[in-house]
């Protein structure tokens, strides 16, 4: 392990974007993070935690220290006769870990295969799809806290979880370092199939019975039929959060625009689906310098090849305030900006 000066991120963010950083360090073991945390004073410091650089916009140099975690294992901590407990080190790749899941069929994150990133990350803004999200089978995690070095156990109360939403996003940002996540996976699948296009390929494909394989490749194709890989371009998932507005606003959004996507949310909210606004708005597949929305899911914004933080950045704006003014809602970025 060793601090490399004013490296290139262009490597360590899905989006593809070239930018700086002053202090770069990759760490394998817990050893060599808890020499790093003793040694470097991090709360006094610039500091951004990296796993798989899958949910950030860089805007500009990063004039810090970026931690990159590496740390891998996967290891069963306990079962029961329904359950198994699984703890996958912060470094693991998400998708690696969900393979891992299916292939030892333990049941709870195979709608949740192909996304990007890493399991220390999926916590933080507590990812989903498919009707699933990683708190339905969170059990715990672990984290070190920056200032004081001492590992802190985070039980699923305590993450304040909500929709692509953590207490790491909010009144906890920048002040752990999670190392690990404990998953509590399903030795007897409990399937859930009710996602529509789930259902729907399903059926196509004549699967009557579905094992969790088979749901795990449906979801697959699925995200690949609509979703850009970032290895051919370059992209962070859905950029924006679904906004969640009061029914009684709705209601009144359907009378003018009767093909608007809605579901039910936390009580007496709706969640919209912003892809339908912002494909509405003309964005779907249009091209702006070396940026654009996805011609498959207007959500996603991609790098068609050198395009710059600030540039998509521009573009997000302008796609905002476009839906601001055709809906009246703002859509806000799900995106860590950086
Ligand atoms: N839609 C459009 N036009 C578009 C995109 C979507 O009309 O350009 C409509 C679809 O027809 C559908 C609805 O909007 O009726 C919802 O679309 P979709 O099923 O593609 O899901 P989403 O709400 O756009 C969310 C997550 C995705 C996740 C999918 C599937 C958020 C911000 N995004 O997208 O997560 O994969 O559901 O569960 O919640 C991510 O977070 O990075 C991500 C990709």
């Amino acid at each position: 392990m060793f601090i490399q000066q004013n490296i290139s991120l262009r490597e360590c963010n899905t989006f593809g974007i070239e930018a700086n950083a002053r202090e770069f360090v990759e760490v394998t073991t817990l050893d060599e993070l808890n020499v790093i945390v003793s040694n470097f004073n991090l709360s006094e410091r610039k500091v951004m935690v990296l796993g798989g650089g899958s949910n950030i916009l860089l805007t500009q140099d990063f004039d810090g220290m970026i931690i990159k975690n590496s740390i891998k294992g996967i290891y069963v901590v306990k079962e029961d006769a329904d359950h198994v407990w699984v703890k996958a080190m912060a470094g693991e790749v998400w998708h690696e870990f969900v393979m891992y899941c299916i292939k030892n069929n333990l049941a709870g994150v195979e709608n949740l295969s192909l996304i990007p990133g890493y399991v220390g990350a999926a916590p933080m803004q507590n990812i989903g799809a498919y009707g699933v999200e990683i708190k339905d089978v969170f059990d715990s995690l672990e984290a070190i806290e920056m200032e004081t070095g001492e590992i802190t156990g985070f039980t699923k109360a305590d993450c304040k979880f909500g929709y692509r939403e953590s207490i790491f996003k909010n009144e906890a940002k920048g002040k752990y370092i999670i190392i690990s996540v404990t998953f509590r996976l399903n030795k007897n699948a409990e399937l859930n199939v009710s996602y529509g296009a789930i259902k729907q390929t399903l059926e196509k494909n004549g699967v009557v019975k579905p094992t969790i394989k088979a749901i795990s490749d449906t979801v697959i194709a699925i995200r690949k039929s609509k979703l850009p890989d970032p290895h051919v371009l370059g992209n962070a998932g859905s950029f924006f959060k679904n906004p969640e507005i009061p029914n009684e606003q709705f209601g009144k959004l359907k009378e003018k625009f009767p093909a608007i996507v809605g579901y039910p949310a936390s009580d007496g909210f709706t969640k919209v689906a912003a892809g339908w606004m912002i494909e509405q708005c003309g964005w779907k597949g249009k091209r702006v310098g070396n940026t654009g929305s996805h011609i498959e899911q207007s959500l996603v914004l991609v790098n068609y090849g050198g395009a710059t933080g600030s540039e998509i950045w521009k573009l997000a704006l302008d796609i905002q305030f476009s839906v601001k003014e055709m809906f009246g809602i703002i859509i806000q970025p799900e995106v860590n900006i950086v």
